[in-house]
């Protein structure tokens, strides 16, 4: 029996879109399913100031396809050495729409990360009294704690302390990735969401590892436990206003994710909304999919939901192995590639086409 669905076109609460070449080639498959993204500001060097995020902005808006209407919502690298009045001016001349923190080097591009979390402590101050949302990479970088406990660790090590000492600070954890970490967000909530990757609903570390290693499965922060994965679909396909989508979407050229040590980030922009249509087909939840990628993130930072819609429907179409790239990084490897993928984006609907007369331009 076929199936389908009309959605309010869905927002991108985590996307890594790259620069250059890579660019180019990786931000229409977003742009044509997603009406907003969040960008990452890890690119080297970082996004670190208002200046930096206005010229990367017009970057991206330079790399879109003609017609298209997706925005780009931008972020600031923190540092030890932001400074809260940068903050500030960028996020009051609607140019930051959050400040990012990686510890330093918990993952791709994090070596200008924060060294510890105190020495962001007046930026925090700025951002609880100004009503800016702070999202966080929280995996604990202590070499002591192993990889499948980082998240947990950096819950009760430092992101416990930070939300006591900012009780009105806004904080997204980033790509939740296991039981304890969707249990924390449920407790804390509304202070803290979460975002929900379409792999970590898709995958445990047996998938990734238990038939050979699948380079193109490895990101930050690892996929987890099967137990892990059953709570973040329980999570995301609840309807609960907590969590919300976040694909990140992480192309890498291919020859630096097979390389001995291979980089972290899955490039799933091809097949991120049709890979939560299936979760969320699965669980017999379709009718929670617009809350968890239309509605309830626009609802965390105060904007109207896209007014524009896509349909999905039940149309077997098999994704592309990678992307190709101008230039020396050559391509990019696609996730789920060569696989069948079940679901498919049959129609898009703007809601208004612009006329020379229309007056809204
Ligand atoms: C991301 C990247 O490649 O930029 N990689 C990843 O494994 N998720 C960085 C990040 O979000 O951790
Ligand atoms: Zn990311």
């Amino acid at each position: 029996m076929t199936q389908s669905i009309t959605i309010r076109k869905p927002d991108d609460w985590h996307l890594h879109v790259r620069d250059g070449a890579m660019l180019k080639a990786a931000l229409p498959f977003t742009a044509h399913n997603f009406g907003r993204a969040i960008i990452m500001p890890n690119l080297l060097p970082p996004v670190l100031n208002v200046k930096d995020a206005i010229a990367y902005r017009e970057r991206i808006m330079a790399a879109l396809p003609e017609g298209s209407n997706f925005k780009p919502l931008m972020t600031c690298y923190l540092t030890d050495d932001t400074d809260p009045n940068e903050v500030e001016i960028g996020f009051k001349d609607k140019v930051f729409t959050a400040v990012k923190l990686y510890p330093a080097n918990a993952t791709t591009n994090s070596t200008y990360g924060v060294t510890d979390i105190r020495k962001a402590w007046k930026v925090f101050e700025r951002m609880e009294k100004i009503g800016m949302t702070l999202l966080i990479h929280g995996e604990e970088v202590d070499p002591e704690v192993d990889i499948f406990d980082r998240e947990a660790v950096f819950i009760e090590r430092r992101l416990t302390p930070l939300l006591k000492a900012f009780p009105k600070l806004k904080v997204v954890l980033e790509h939740v990735s296991s039981r304890i970490g969707v249990d924390f967000v449920r407790e804390m909530s509304p202070q803290l969401g979460g975002t929900i990757t379409p792999y970590h609903l898709l995958l445990n570390r047996t998938d990734w590892l238990g038939w050979g290693l699948k380079p193109y499965m490895y990101c930050m922060p690892v996929i987890k436990t099967e137990d892990d994965r059953k709570a973040l679909v329980e999570a995301a396909t609840s309807g609960d206003g907590k969590f919300w989508l976040g694909t990140d979407s992480a192309p890498h050229a291919v020859a630096k994710k097979l390389a001995v040590t291979g980089a972290a980030g899955l490039f799933n922009a091809p097949v991120a909304i049709e890979s939560y249509a299936k979760t969320f087909a699965k669980e017999g939840k379709l009718d929670k999919l617009e809350m968890f990628a239309s509605l309830n993130g626009p609802k965390h930072y105060g904007l109207e939901p896209n007014e524009d819609t896509i349909t999905l429907g039940t149309e077997e179409w098999t994704a592309p192995e990678e992307m190709k790239v101008d230039g020396p990084e050559e391509k990019a490897l696609i996730y789920r590639g060569g696989e069948k993928i079940e679901w498919k984006v049959v129609a898009r609907k703007l809601a208004h086409v612009h006329t020379a007369t229309c007056g809204c331009k």
